[in-house]
């Protein structure tokens, strides 16, 4: 086998869909000979899968590209290839950074990975592969072996054109994986003993919108929630204008979706909305929200924010922090706007300032800490159905698990519950996690 006795190395940024592309490579080496290597130094292949979604990871592929240039003077043999997002937004251009790099694999090429080292074992140089193919959807088969929770990618690609972001244009086309096949993947997952599934994509809600032969994303829920043996389901990411009511719905009498919804806002000021290109309005939004907590009250609500979008007054950014009040977000993810060649808000002047975006960010943060904290603390003393993971890695001599609304619980147990469902007393409340104890 082409790579027997080699090992490789693959450092991964960016979101859980490139965290699962990295996952499948390492699988299809493996089925090529590879074996694993845990740092760099150790490998015959090192993988960066890069993330071009703000300025700062993709400075983190370029410093971590200025890494690998020592380690391959030490080892020229060794074999160094940009994968992922940046691989597809700067293509050759990577060679400016990187001299000594063997190659670049955009993510719509990650399945010619075995083909571009062979390559580069016979003295090619400079592949460069990316793009994206027109025709069936392109999905590797995972290792066997039991994971207790799991991603299955259900859609490629986005159609939206936030103005603002890049992955429409580093992540192709929207296309939607057949139903068949998301369900057969699923199924034998859950034959292998994992409980829960994440469905990935960057807007499952808008999951083969536009084929009336394949199932509606809801549909699509059902089908999975009758699976056999499934414990949990759960779904990221949503968009706000394609979240319909019947999804909404199916978080009331699907018994193993799990009670939490990740559904990015990015601003609370609709004038923000507008020139971000959302195509929903604040007054939407806050609709979404009541309706999805009429439907189960206790549901958990988490959402990605940005600050300091070109042309953001004062007077925007309190309408998100008002927003943020409202609504109580059990979790968010917030970032500073930082331009991304080629999309449509990159030619607006990048006008707040930095000192500005920082203030904006900290007093944004500052306060969904406390909502979190307040959140988390409120449920000391309730008991939690919760799926144990393994042990916990902050604190000693304890395992860890997540409860449906997806926060973690620490406690006392012993490998006997690992990978079940258990049933634990919330004893207090922290920042970032629960303290429990096994009923
Ligand atoms: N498809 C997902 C988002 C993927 S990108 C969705 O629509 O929800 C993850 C997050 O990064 C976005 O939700 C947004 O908050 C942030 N983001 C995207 N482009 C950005 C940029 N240019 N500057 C700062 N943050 C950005
Ligand atoms: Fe980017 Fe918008 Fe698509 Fe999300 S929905 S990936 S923010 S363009
Ligand atoms: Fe980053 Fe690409 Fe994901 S830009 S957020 S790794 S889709």
């Amino acid at each position: 086998m082409a790579g027997a006795g080699k090992r490789v190395y693959i450092k991964t940024f960016g979101c859980q869909m490139n965290e699962h592309d990295s996952e499948q490579m390492l699988a299809l080496l493996t089925s090529h000979g590879y074996h694993g290597a845990t740092c760099p130094e150790e490998a015959d292949v090192i993988l960066v899968n890069t993330c071009a979604v703000r300025e700062k990871p993709e400075q983190k592929a370029y410093s971590i590209m200025g890494r690998l240039h020592q380690l391959k003077r030490d080892n020229p043999r060794a074999i160094v290839g940009i994968t992922g997002c940046v691989a597809e937004q700067r293509g050759e251009g990577l060679w400016d950074h990187m001299s000594s790099l063997d190659f670049v694999l955009g993510p719509g090429k990650i399945h010619r990975l075995p083909e571009v080292l062979h390559a580069v074992d016979t003295g090619g140089d400079g592949v460069c592969a990316t793009g994206f193919e027109d025709g069936p959807f392109v999905h590797l088969p995972l290792p066997r072996g039991c994971r207790v929770r799991a991603s299955v990618t259900i859609m490629q690609g986005c159609n939206n054109f936030c103005s603002y972001c890049i992955v429409p244009a580093v992540r192709g086309r929207e296309r939607s994986r057949p139903s068949k096949d998301v369900l057969a993947e699923i199924k034998s997952l859950v034959e292998q003993g994992t409980k829960e599934i994440l469905l990935l994509g960057q807007n499952v809600n808008a999951y083969a919108k536009h084929d009336p032969a394949e199932l509606t994303f809801p549909q699509l829920l059902a089908k999975i929630n009758a699976i056999p043996g499934i414990e949990r389901i759960r779904f990221t990411t949503s968009h706000p204008k394609d979240l319909t009511e019947e999804t909404i719905r199916s978080f009331g009498h699907l018994k193993r979706l799990c009670e939490h919804c990740h559904l990015p806002f990015q601003a609370g000021s609709n004038a923000v909305l507008e020139r971000m290109n959302r195509r929903h309005t604040r007054e939407d939004y806050l609709a979404l929200v009541q309706r999805l907590r009429e439907v189960v009250p206790h549901l958990s609500i988490t959402a990605d924010v940005m600050v300091g979008f070109p042309g953001e007054s004062e007077a925007d950014f309190s309408q998100t922090m008002e927003l943020m009040q409202v609504v109580e977000f059990d979790a968010l993810f917030s970032f500073k706007y930082s331009p991304r060649a080629g999309t449509r808000a990159a030619q607006w002047p990048d006008d707040i300032a930095p000192a500005a975006k920082q203030r904006r960010l900290e007093s944004l943060q500052v306060l969904q800490r406390e909502i979190t904290l307040k959140k988390n603390r409120r449920l000391a003393g309730e008991i939690k159905e919760v799926l144990v993971e393994g042990y916990s890695r902050h604190v000693p001599d304890q395992i860890m698990g997540r409860t449906r609304c997806n926060r973690i619980v620490n406690f006392a147990g012993g490998p006997d519950i690992m990978g079940k469902v258990v049933q634990v007393r919330i004893t207090e409340g922290l920042q970032n996690s629960l303290r429990g104890e096994l009923c």
